[in-house]
């Protein structure tokens, strides 16, 4: 049961790993093996989008699940850090509707929240991902719009590639004291 339109809740993958040691372990992945990824984990990850915070619950954002290998390719081709979408066995693309949040700093941050989200349950589901930035006006930025038939009012934010991670990243020393404030701005 895909749940494709039909408004009824599909089948979730599910994940044993707990919030933390996601937040904590996440990397960008961007080898992998050229699995495909299940129908069941792909509702997953787009659930936890879905999920994400919005400003004002206007939940402006939409995916755009890439699988096609032509498109892939293509997207892969329009920017150098973006190559390994190629190897990925798909991308999604998060967009913001400019009608339903006017504002385009909460567009952003509305789009962001829920491209977090997407990363984590993919590291959850034990796959690997990255975040691909989309510069606005970017001739990538024209590449997505124009590949993926936007309409004006459609905002692409972020790109998420996907698979079966083919390398392994250590978990990197990020506790960083000198970040941290209490009360007011200190310098150490
Ligand atoms: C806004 C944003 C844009 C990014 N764009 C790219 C990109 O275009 N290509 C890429 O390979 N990684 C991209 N990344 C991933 C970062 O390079 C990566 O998160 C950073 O090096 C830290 O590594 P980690 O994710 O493994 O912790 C982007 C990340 C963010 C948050």
């Amino acid at each position: 049961m895909t749940g494709k339109h039909t408004g009824q809740e599909p089948n979730f993958a599910t994940s044993s790993v707990d919030v933390l040691s996601a937040i904590r372990e996440r990397r960008s992945i961007r080898r992998y093996t050229g699995e495909p990824v299940t129908e069941e984990q792909l509702n997953t990850i787009l659930h936890a989008g879905l999920c994400a915070p919005t400003a004002r619950n206007r939940r402006p954002f939409h995916f755009i699940v890439i699988q096609d290998r032509q498109l892939l390719e293509k997207l892969a081709q329009g920017k150098i850090h973006a190559r390994m979408l190629a190897g990925a066995a798909c991308g999604i693309a998060i967009c913001g509707d400019k009608t339903v949040e006017e504002r385009m700093e909460h567009l952003y941050a509305d789009c962001f929240a829920a491209t977090q989200n997407i990363l984590l349950a993919v590291h959850g589901l034990g796959l690997g991902g990255v975040w691909l930035g989309v510069t606005k006006d970017s001739d990538w930025y024209q590449l997505i719009k124009e590949c993926l038939e936007l309409p004006a009012h459609i905002e692409p934010a972020a790109v998420v590639s996907i698979g079966h991670p083919a390398e392994q990243r250590p978990t990197p020393h990020t506790w960083e004291p000198g970040k941290i404030h209490y009360d007011k701005w200190t310098t150490q």
